[in-house]
């Protein structure tokens, strides 16, 4: 126990297992690396099917059809138990663990996000450059983002492969977060998703501080939820492959804490607006959560993902008992998938699904 390790502005708060430069690191840049942070057993048991799940052929890239994939579980775990240690720092960037939703994705999984690159791409001369790349936003598709919002308290990155320098790791706009806080200060009425919650991260084009996801094996990255990013283009053509969870809280952000005991998550809010605290914030529209309309491209492959691996089972001699996924396991397991992953939530009716992946 570290009472210091929250070393500056506003007052610091107790925390278990971030060290001071930890803290300051997420405090100053928005994100933290935690190396070597996930069970190798999990990695393993999990890429050990995945060239099946992805029917392409490892050794011929001419097979590697598309650039950029987002796969459906098939396994999940807490989040505790695949990451142990990034999970407690994790709960102090949080402010403890009982500030952490007991069960939106508290299980995590093998929804893995492939970035292969591809022949062009490897042939390019020229790096695109981060400020220009569209698409630059926060995981709040789901929720209406107010600045107090917690839906998406925290973007994980958790790393299956390397990622080297150029290689399809997520860029990061760290000076980004301030812009995005004005924004969501400048709009209490908020921001619903699908409609305009891209608009919060308008001004990248004049940001400076941009880093990119450079990772081993392992390495869990974690990101405040208001850190605006976008995926990058990865040249080297391999397949980076990564999950992408989210920590969710009970509630909202308190913003105006008398005893000014506030999580990190909420100083760096505070840091952004160069507040010490912000007691007039009050939302004037209701919070709202909707269905995660990005499920229905990923729900789509399920049947096929599936049906090569009983085939590879029964190449075995074993028959689809055999195989290890939450669609094979009856009707409770599907109940407790859809209640953590909020398959539960109304549809939003003005955006309704998305049937189709987007591209790079
Ligand atoms: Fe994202």
């Amino acid at each position: 126990m570290s009472p210091d390790c929250f070393s500056s502005h506003p007052p610091r708060v107790p925390c278990k297992s971030l060290s001071p430069e930890e803290a300051e690191h997420f405090l100053t840049h928005g994100w933290l690396k935690v190396s070597n942070a996930i069970k190798p057993e999990y990695i393993d048991a999990w890429m050990a099917d995945f060239w099946v799940r992805t029917g392409y052929d490892e050794h011929d890239k001419t097979t590697w059809k598309d650039e950029y994939l987002h796969l459906p579980h098939h396994r999940q775990v807490r989040h505790d138990e695949l990451c142990p240690e990034a999970w407690n720092k994790i709960s102090d960037v949080c402010g403890g663990e009982e500030r952490i939703h007991l069960e939106r994705e508290r299980w995590i999984g093998d929804n893995f996000i492939v970035n292969f690159g591809s022949e062009a791409r490897s042939q390019s001369l020229i790096d695109s450059s981060p400020k220009e790349k569209a698409g630059w936003h926060c995981d709040n598709d789901w929720y209406r983002q107010f600045l107090d919002s917690t839906g998406t308290a925290m973007t994980i990155v958790h790393c299956f492969t390397d990622i080297p320098a150029r290689g399809g790791g997520t860029w990061l706009c760290e000076d980004g977060i301030a812009r995005v806080v004005q924004q969501l200060y400048d709009h209490p009425e908020g921001f619903d998703p699908g409609l305009n919650t891209g608009d919060i991260c308008d001004g990248i084009m004049g940001c400076e501080e941009f880093v990119p996801v450079v990772a081993k094996k392992g390495d869990v990255f974690i990101m405040h939820g208001l850190l605006p990013h976008v995926a990058g283009f990865n040249y080297l053509h391999y397949a980076r492959v990564i999950t992408n969870p989210h920590v969710t809280l009970r509630d909202p952000y308190d913003l105006n804490r008398p005893d000014g005991e506030y999580s990190l998550l909420e100083q760096v809010i505070l840091r952004g607006l160069e507040r010490s605290s912000v007691p007039e914030y009050k939302p004037p529209r209701e919070r709202m959560y909707w269905y995660p309309r990005n499920w229905t491209f990923k729900e789509a492959k399920i049947r096929a993902e599936l049906d090569a691996m009983i085939a590879v089972a029964k190449a075995k001699g074993l028959d689809e008992t055999a195989v290890d996924s939450v669609w094979l396991q009856g009707e409770q397991a599907r109940e407790d998938f859809d209640r953590r992953n909020g398959m539960l939530l109304p549809v939003h009716e003005a955006t309704g699904f998305q049937p189709v992946q987007h591209k790079l």
